[in-house]
């Protein structure tokens, strides 16, 4: 039959039907997936988290995380970045020597992107990303533990850090500093400022044992007097 034979009115119902299967179709796919991320928020407790304690994914930059590794330099041992998102920071303390290197993130999507870096770094298996609240981790036994979250967390975060890590640990932070205690060292200019601080040294300014050494005053200096 000739399709120039064919009456347009016999047309437009079979068009209009296709028309509304695409819409159902984007219906499915929507609803799909809002379904899929109100299952997510609920079953991995973003939305449970209070409001101050949530903190946005933002990577560090390739300088930043360079910076981490300056003052990590002479460190080894374990590693823990709490909040890795999509595991840059364990990747690379684990391509400088920190074992067992070790990542913990709520977001499961941002730890699947963490298992991919490895893997591609050759690495899946040997460095460690665990789906968990940084909150409810116990750091007892970690030596390094780097951080990049936001200003409203820096009280939390003293006090746990404070609570729970060794004597010699010491704890890298970018971007936002943490203000009470005195870095060792600091490094990097603008977004891209690492402060890293010795557990030890916090601990006994804090009993009001000791005072700043001269050492600490020219490290502080020469590091914040840049910007
Ligand atoms: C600013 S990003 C930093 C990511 C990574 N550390 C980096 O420097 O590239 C903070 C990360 O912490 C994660 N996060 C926030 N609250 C958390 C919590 N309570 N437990 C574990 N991860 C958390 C977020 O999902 C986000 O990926």
């Amino acid at each position: 039959m000739d399709p120039d034979d064919l009456d347009p009115g016999e047309l437009a119902p079979s068009s209009l039907q296709g028309r509304r299967k695409n819409w159902n179709l984007w219906q499915v796919v929507v609803a799909a997936g809002l379904a899929v991320s109100l299952a997510w928020t609920r079953q991995f407790g973003i939305r449970r988290l209070p409001f101050r304690l949530q903190v946005p994914y933002v990577p560090s930059s390739a300088k930043q995380v360079e910076n981490m590794m300056v003052l990590l330099e002479k460190r080894s041992g374990k590693l823990v970045d709490l909040g890795s998102g999509d595991g840059r920071i364990v990747v690379e303390a684990y391509r400088r020597g920190f074992r067992p290197a070790i990542g913990y993130e709520l977001n499961p999507w941002l730890v699947s992107l963490s298992n991919i870096r490895a893997w591609r770094a050759g690495c899946y298996g040997k460095v460690c990303f665990c789906q968990e609240d940084l909150w409810k981790v116990d750091l007892s036994d970690c030596s390094n533990v780097t951080v990049f979250l936001t200003p409203g967390l820096v009280p939390l975060l003293e006090r746990k850090l404070l609570a729970e890590l060794p004597e010699d640990a010491c704890v890298v932070v970018a971007r936002f500093p943490f203000l009470k205690w005195t870095p060792s060292e600091v490094t990097g200019n603008g977004l891209e400022r690492v402060w890293a601080y010795n557990i030890g040294a916090v601990r006994q300014a804090q009993q009001g044992k000791i005072g700043r050494s001269p050492v600490q005053v020219t490290k502080l200096s020469s590091g914040l007097d840049k910007s």
